[in-house]
This record gives structure tokens, sequence and C-alpha cells, in this order.
């Protein structure tokens, strides 16, 4: 079981045991947690909600009453196999059919490295036993060409963990596995976009998705992003050219903000009245250190505009080149023929090992030790920026992600800053890469995922002295 979306209202005055119940039954009824499967532990639970075990163990009694779950003993809690079927909203979506097998590395590892994961925390023992067992086990079948979809049993993972973490709705037949974010951005761009269309990219933004969705000659058109997220009217200004939008709703890359409720569905009812798709980008929303995690674009989204592109890349490490698309129902064909004139899919023994990785709960139980330990490391971060660079840098937003932009006091020439980072052994990211156009701040990209606190501290220091010399 991976961990899932579950809001609870301390104000309501609605005891906590019975809103933790009404949340897990809607989920049953709305599908995003399927018969069969596996509820968290009442432990897992009662952390990942910030509340204590006893209205847990409540809620799930109540259940197991009501016949919404069963226990079996030692063996954890599961959605009941026995519900009617027309009490369930989890069939398929229309138009979705099973599909059968057919045929950066700028600056080093140094303390602010960007999209970096605390690699040095990733379960090795685990992941190592995982993939040894299926690299033996190795079957005919998955040695052979595979589905250009992905292997079924990842999809379905990949599926099970977006309903429940991300409240999104999808089929597992709707997810496409990919070499990574990068890829994915590549292959929407190949379906939806000719040459000469225009491509809605936020303005700063993330220079690799630019770069991967222009590759075939799509022009990129920078919108501005405000402290809501994209500006939808700015995006409108462009009239009938845009056919895309590419967007980082849950943590704006790089300033750090996510959008608001009225500015996502402000961009739902564009690409609806315009034609025109929305590309979700969710690099690493799993992160978030002031709210829980916000739930996906793709969840709000009752015209099925949206392409929503997901990674392991920040959950795990980015050298595993997986990540996934999940697209309507009417692209899937077009996909998943595009994927024939790519790279097929990712090598079948890791996506296997992979899907183990999720079904065993090893990637939800990493995923929760991780957000304790990126809150630690931005915390030090931010300490020690307060400290050592206070006068001299502005850190814009540090709500969620594994990095912090911060913005250059006035007089601070932004390359300079650069060349003496690197000097003294700190990797540097500039701000101004992220416009298309002029660059209106000038500001450093702070990762803190890949260091531990004490290394932070220390490259605070350097960056503080050399910002002051
Ligand atoms: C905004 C954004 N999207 C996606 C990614 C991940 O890319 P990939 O999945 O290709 O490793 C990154 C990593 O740096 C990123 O910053």
């Amino acid at each position: 079981m991976t961990t899932f979306h579950l809001p609870l209202d301390r104000s309501a005055g609605v005891p906590l045991h019975r809103q933790i119940r009404e949340g897990i039954r809607q989920a049953i009824l709305a599908g995003a947690l399927r018969p069969g499967q596996r509820l968290p532990s009442t432990r897992a639970l009662a952390a990942e909600l910030a509340v204590s075990r006893l209205p847990v163990l409540a809620a799930y009694e109540q259940l197991r009453h009501e016949c919404y779950v069963e226990g079996r003993t030692g063996a954890g809690t599961y959605v009941s196999q026995s519900l009617p079927e027309d009490l369930l909203c989890s069939r398929p979506a229309a138009g979705v059919a099973p599909r059968w097998p057919q045929a950066r590395d700028a600056g080093g590892l140094g303390p602010f490295r960007m999209s970096l994961p605390a690699l040095d925390r990733f379960p090795h023992a685990a992941w190592a036993r995982l993939v040894a067992r299926h690299a033996r086990d190795l079957a005919p079948a998955h040695m052979a060409y595979g589905d250009p979809a992905g292997l079924p049993a990842l999809r379905l993972a990949i599926a099970e963990h977006l309903r429940a973490a991300r409240g999104m709705r999808c089929e597992a037949e709707q997810v496409l596995v990919v070499s990574g974010s990068q890829a994915a951005l590549r292959l929407a761009a190949a379906v939806l976009l000719a040459p000469g269309d225009g491509v809605a990219v936020e303005e700063p933004g993330y220079p690799g998705a630019r770069a991967a969705l222009t590759a075939n000659g799509a022009v990129p058109l920078p919108v501005p992003v405000d402290a809501e997220g994209i500006d939808v009217a700015a995006l409108q200004a462009h009239g009938g050219r845009v056919r895309a939008a590419y967007v980082t709703p849950a943590h704006q890359y790089p300033l750090g903000m996510s959008m608001t409720a009225a500015r996502r569905l402000a961009l739902l009812d564009w690409a609806a009245r315009s034609d025109a798709w929305v590309l979700e980008d969710d690099y690493d929303s799993e992160y978030r250190y002031v709210s829980r995690p916000l739930g996906a674009l793709q969840g709000m989204d009752a015209h099925d505009r949206v392409v929503y592109v997901g990674t392991f890349s920040k959950v795990l490490f980015p050298a595993l080149r997986i990540g996934y698309l999940v697209v309507p129902p009417a692209l899937l064909d077009a996909f998943v023929r595009a994927r024939l004139a790519f790279d097929l899919f990712p090598p079948t023994l890791y996506q296997s090992a992979l899907a183990e990785f999720l079904r065993e709960g090893h990637f939800a139980r990493h995923l929760r030790r991780m957000r304790g330990v990126y809150q630690g490391r931005r915390d030090a971060l931010l300490a020690a920026l307060a400290r050592h660079c206070g006068d001299r840098l502005r850190v814009h937003n540090a709500d969620a992600g594994l990095h912090v932009a911060a913005l250059l006091a006035e007089g601070l020439d932004e390359a300079r800053v650069m060349e003496r980072m690197r000097e003294r052994g700190l990797t540097a990211t500039a701000l101004s890469g992220c416009y298309v156009g002029p660059a209106r701040r000038d500001g450093l990209l702070l990762g803190f995922g890949g260091s531990d606190e004490g290394r932070l501290r220390e490259a605070a220091r350097v960056l503080g002295e050399l910002l002051r010399a």
C-alpha cells in the first residue's frame, strides 16, 4: 500500500476518527482505493496524518464492521473483495482498451547541486535484492520485446499510487512508462505539436522541458508566472496559436510556489475552450513542508485535456531513468504509436523490480522517511542562509521540493557570483538561465536534497563569505 490523499479539517468539529473513516469510505466508493488493495498500517497512516493511532484504529474498526475493509490477521487491512459492483465507480474510463505486448551532469555533485535526491538514504539493500531476484528469474517473456506502453504490473502499481496519493482519475491502461520526464515531454511534443505550433512555457521555467518540447520545431511562448502560478490571462493573449501549455502546478520550477485552485480551474477552462492541452509536470510533488501534498491538476480535469508527467528521478534516483505519462483515453493510441518510433520502453528488468518495490511497500516507506530527511535539510539550509547570507540573498519560496530559489541583493552580479561559487567547490545554477526572454531577476537555485545538513551549513557559510567579498 502506498500513501494516500486524505485531507483532515481540525476546525470542523467532526471527530478525527469519523473524518478518517469517511475519507477512506469515499476513496473506496470513488475507486481511488480498489477491492483487494492494501490500506496503510494504522501506525503508518497515523504518522502520515500526524494524529495518534487511536482515531485510525477506531476508523478501521468501524470500516471493518461495515464490511468496507477486511483484515487478514498479521497481513494487514485490505479493501473488501466482496463490495457490490454497482456501489463502486471504479470501472475503466470509456474508450480505454487493454493493450497487449507487441512487438546532466554540469557542476558535479557539489553542495547545492540541483535535481538531486538524497542518494545516501536510498534503500540499497531492498532494491539490490529485488533487482537480483528479477534478474535471476527473468522469464523468456520478459527477455523479449514488451509492451511499448510499459510493463502491466508497473503501470498498475503507478496508477494505484497516483489515484491514492495524488488524487488522480486514471486507469493503469492510461499509464505509459517512459525513460524519465524528459522523454515523456519529447513524446508528448511529437504527438501533440507540429513544427511552428506554439507551446506556452512558464517564464521563468524549466529549461529541460523547453528543450524537449521545442525539439521538433514547436515555438516556445513564454508566459509569466506570479504568486498564483502561470498567468492565464497572459496565456490567452497569445490567442489560438497555443496548442499546449507546460506547467509545474505542485511546485513551480524554479520559483517554488504552487498553483492556486482558482488558477488551476482557469487553466483547465482555457484548455477546454481552446481545444488545447495542458502538460502537467509533477516532478517533486511528494515533498511539501507546510501542508500535505496538494492533489494533481489532472484530478480536477473534467474534460480530459491534461497530459500528466511523473518521474522516479526525485523520489528514487535520476539514473534509474524511469518516468511515466498519464494520457487521456482518446490520445492513448497516438502515444503508443509514437512510442514505437522512440526507445520502445525502459529495460524490463528495472520495470519489474520497480513494480515489486512499489507493491511490497518499500516505495511508500521510503517516501515517508524522506519527507523528514528533506524537511531537516531544508530547515538547516534556511537557517544557515539567514545567518550567513541574510542581507545578500532573499529566499523566494521554500514550501516544497528539493531546492530553493534565492534572489540576489541589488548590486550583486549573478555571473560573478556563479564563477566564485565554482571556484570554491559549490555547484551553482543561475536563475537567469530559466528565462526565455531577458531575465527579470538575478538569483541562485540552491538544491538541498543531495547534501546532508552539515554540508549545507558549511556551504551556506562559504556562500555568505563570497557574497560579502
Ligand atoms: C521541472 C523538472 N521536471 C522534471 C525533472 C526530472 O526529469 P527526468 O525525469 O527526466 O529525470 C526535473 C529534474 O531536474 C525537473 O527539474
